[in-house]
């Protein structure tokens, strides 16, 4: 095994009390890079490409609060290639990153903290621009569209990355077409390659959807109205339509300055979802009334004749304490409470009568869903999401057969979200592998986890041993063997 390493701190973040800065969410402080890892079982000789997975790490100890959304992006990826595998981690590093690197300190503080002074001057300078003061992290997502990797943070642009080594090269704007924020859960349409957008405003009540063609230009942007600013995370397409969440996780500032959170969940509220035609303008959109909840993620969706179907993560409870600073919390001391506990759910929303019908699918606390995304926008049989409860273990769905199979990664062993990887060639849909980072939370070790899609249950074919930790994390993504072969 050869090895490399860049080391960029002594002082250790871990030290606070902060849940998000302990145990395994501790940041680590090298940059790796290290050759023909150590494999038990056996790498799918077919299996060429690269798992890379975004996640929170900050460079420094915060200056008073710190919430595990916040954390500055590193890219933890794994090259698999003829059976063997080999592991780098790399700091996203954006203008932010840089600034904080050369002062050797946090700069930036938290949305967790009442807003100070010299930040309320900044407000009040920038009206409704973008925070100057806030930190594009770029720490949630990526996604491979038009031979580029993105590195993707929901309150800014995305960062473009350098393949296979992970290097940044820079905020990557569509040729400045791209003027706000930019979703970490774009949608790619497997049949015509466009990549759909979409960025919400936290301070006006507005979002702006786009297309970007499969040659990588934008192709137009529209507005969309809704009551108030909330958080919204994601959305789903199918052919025809995009979907959007108009649910009740509201943004307030006004909030913040009386001293209470910025963010809150406000179920009385109501929630919405709107379907707007692939190419419609914003006041094409047509809103459904649904039953007031969150939703972080969607798995998929399609059209069904009248019907458009959306198949998401639901949750009717959101904890106040989710977004409340680590020392005000009660509870059961776990980073995230377990009132959250959102389980796979559908909604049918019917374009002609307006009617709504909507029921749960499972009643296992899940989220992080994912599908093989080359179906993206079709009716899958089959979806994939991380138990939210356990965390030890990844749940296969087959809505055909209204069941599910678990993939138990054993006690004390902590899994994330499992990327779908289709096998060359593949012969159905759930022909393929799903990957995910597992650590063992008794002796501490990191590896990158290979389960046969197919054989759900089973051990995994093989288990890559990542001689570094690797921290808890958000979303991850396959990168084919031919991207990283034109670089
Ligand atoms: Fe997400």
């Amino acid at each position: 095994m050869r090895m490399s390493r860049r080391n960029f701190l002594t002082n250790d973040a871990s030290t606070t009390a902060n849940p998000f800065l302990q145990g395994n969410f501790a940041p680590v402080h090298e940059e790796v890079t290290v050759d023909d890892l150590t494999v038990v079982g056996k790498l799918p000789p077919e299996m060429d490409g690269m798992f890379v997975r975004n996640g929170p790490n900050p460079q420094f100890p915060p200056i008073k609060n710190y919430h595990v959304f916040e954390g500055d992006g590193m890219l933890h990826g794994v090259r698999i290639r003829e059976g063997r595998a080999s592991y780098r981690n790399r700091y996203i590093r954006t203008p932010y990153w840089k600034a904080e690197n050369a002062a050797g300190r946090a700069l930036f503080g938290s949305f967790l903290d009442p807003p100070g002074l010299a930040m309320l001057v900044r407000l009040i300078r920038n009206g409704l621009k973008r925070l100057p003061m806030v930190k594009n992290t770029a720490n949630t997502a990526l996604v491979c569209h038009d031979g580029r990797l993105l590195a993707l943070w929901e309150g800014g642009e995305p960062h473009e990355i350098r393949v296979p080594e992970l290097d940044t090269v820079c905020a990557y704007t569509y040729g400045g077409r791209l003027k706000h924020q930019f979703t970490a859960h774009p949608k790619i349409d497997p049949a015509t390659g466009e990549m759909l957008f979409f960025g919400y405003s936290m301070f006006k009540p507005s979002v702006q959807y786009g297309v970007v063609n499969a040659q990588g230009e934008i192709r137009g942007i529209t507005t969309i109205g809704i009551p108030r600013p909330v958080i919204m995370h994601d959305f789903a397409v199918t052919p025809r339509h995009t979907i959007f969440l108009d649910v009740p996780l509201t943004v307030s500032f006004k909030r913040l300055l009386r001293g209470q959170p910025l963010l809150k969940f406000e179920p009385e509220r109501g929630a919405r979802f709107g379907v707007l035609p692939r190419y419609g303008r914003g006041q094409d959109i047509k809103w459904f009334e649904v039953s007031p909840c969150y939703v972080f993620h969607t798995l998929n969706a399609y059209d069904d004749g009248d019907e458009v179907v959306l198949l998401a993560c639901r949750t009717k409870e959101f904890p106040d304490s989710f977004f409340m600073p680590p020392t005000a919390r009660a509870g059961d001391g776990a980073p995230i409470g377990k009132e959250f506990a959102p389980v796979i759910y559908r909604w049918r929303l019917n374009l002609k009568t307006g009617c709504v019908l909507e029921e749960a699918l499972d009643d296992v606390p899940t989220d992080f869903p994912r599908i093989n995304e080359r179906l993206l926008g079709s009716q899958t049989r089959y979806g994939y999401a991380f138990n939210i409860n356990e965390y030890n273990e990844l749940l296969k769905y087959d809505f055909e057969k209204a069941r599910s199979e678990r993939h138990h990664h054993g006690q004390g062993r902590i899994g994330g979200e499992g990327v779908f990887v289709p096998r060359p060639n593949a012969r159905a849909e759930d022909d393929g592998w799903l990957l995910t980072y597992v650590h063992d939370e008794g002796d501490g070790t990191s590896e990158l986890t290979v389960i046969e899609a197919q054989d759900f249950g089973a051990q995994p074919v093989a288990r890559v041993r990542i001689p570094a930790r690797v921290p808890y994390g958000f979303h991850g993504a396959w990168i084919p063997g031919e991207m990283l072969a034109q670089g």
